[in-house]
């Protein structure tokens, strides 16, 4: 029922389309850019916010944009791509699930003509010229910044520090980022231990999975820090904890990724610890980019987005609120 009510959409946002490129042709205005995008699906606050950005951002730049949801499924990621490339859109967008895996579809937009813009996340491919250019987060630099809070938190601890890990979506350019950028700083001090990490798909519903779990296996006394890689699996810890008694924030430290408003007021009340943020407000910059590769200007081949840190070091009072 889902899947035909999906594919209902998607029909009739195409035929939407070509009647709107027919009426623009026969009155003489410029066809709009038609965008097809495929965002991966709607696990997080950050993923919510995401798609808003890059919809509304759509709409206020004249935009025609074509939007599948892909529900954290790589296939149909690839069905909406060959989708997209049967109705000749101008343009494709989109954020890969995985890194791996996207060649063969990649390489049936690039024999249509049409430019690819990854957004979010990166793909792993030995051919750069499959897409057009990427909009992304610095992951292993917010990974960084994670380690680098551990790091001034327990300057004068002689360890050991023992640290859990509530890993993103496996092999997701986030979770190899944000593992590998932590572990960038950390290794260079032997009193932190990562006694556990595992996957919990960036969703709140595992975080209280992934916590429970650790409980079974550790006493809480011997895990100093949670380290997870978004919020809303901080969020789903945050609870197991505190109906077991923990005080999170105090008996253990949490640093958490996103940035969402819940977790500033976690900073703000000392339940949080440390929060990187990662900007979902890409849209406009997404926009941007579909235009110029559309009229075949020059674009960067990879774009970072600002993003800040903040922790219980810092002033966290006039942090604006962050409207998601
Ligand atoms: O790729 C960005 C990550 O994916 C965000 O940190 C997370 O919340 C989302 O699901």
């Amino acid at each position: 029922m889902v899947r035909h009510v999906r594919t209902f959409f998607v029909i009739l946002c195409i035929l939407t389309i070509s009647a709107c490129k027919e009426s623009r042709q026969n009155d003489g205005a410029a066809d709009p850019v038609v965008l097809g995008y495929s965002q991966l699906g709607d696990e997080s606050t950050w993923r919510t916010r995401n798609s808003f950005s890059i919809t509304t951002a759509a709409q206020k730049a004249g935009i025609k944009i074509m939007f599948e949801d892909a529900m954290q499924d790589q296939a149909n990621q690839i069905k909406a791509l060959r989708s997209f490339i049967a109705y000749k859109v101008d343009v494709i967008a989109f954020s890969p699930l995985v890194e791996t895996g996207w060649d063969t579809v990649l390489g049936e937009a690039k024999a249509a003509g049409i430019p690819v813009i990854l957004v979010d996340r990166m793909i792993k491919t030995s051919d750069q010229s499959l897409y057009a250019c990427a909009l992304c987060s610095d992951f292993r630099r917010e990974g960084r910044k994670a380690g680098e809070f551990l790091v001034k938190k327990y300057k004068n601890v002689s360890g050991p520090v023992n640290i859990v890990e509530l890993a993103g979506t496996e092999e997701s350019t986030p979770a190899i980022g944000r593992f590998e950028g932590f572990r960038d700083i950390i290794s260079a001090h032997p009193k932190f231990r990562v006694i556990f990490s595992e996957d919990g798909d960036f969703m709140a519903s595992k975080g209280r999975e992934l916590m429970n779990k650790i409980l079974d296996l550790y006493k809480p006394e011997e895990i100093n820090v949670i380290y997870s890689h978004n919020d809303d699996m901080t969020f789903g810890a945050i609870e197991v904890m505190q109906a077991s008694g923990i005080r999170p924030g105090k008996d253990i430290a949490i640093i958490s990724v996103d940035m969402t408003q819940r977790s500033v007021d976690y900073l703000k009340l000392g339940v949080v610890n440390c929060i990187i943020e990662c900007n979902p407000n890409s849209g406009a910059q997404v926009m941007e980019l579909a235009r110029k590769v559309v009229a075949g200007e020059p674009v960067p081949k990879r774009t970072y987005i600002d993003e800040q840190t903040f922790d219980e070091f810092g002033a966290v009072g006039n942090i604006p609120n962050r409207g998601y």
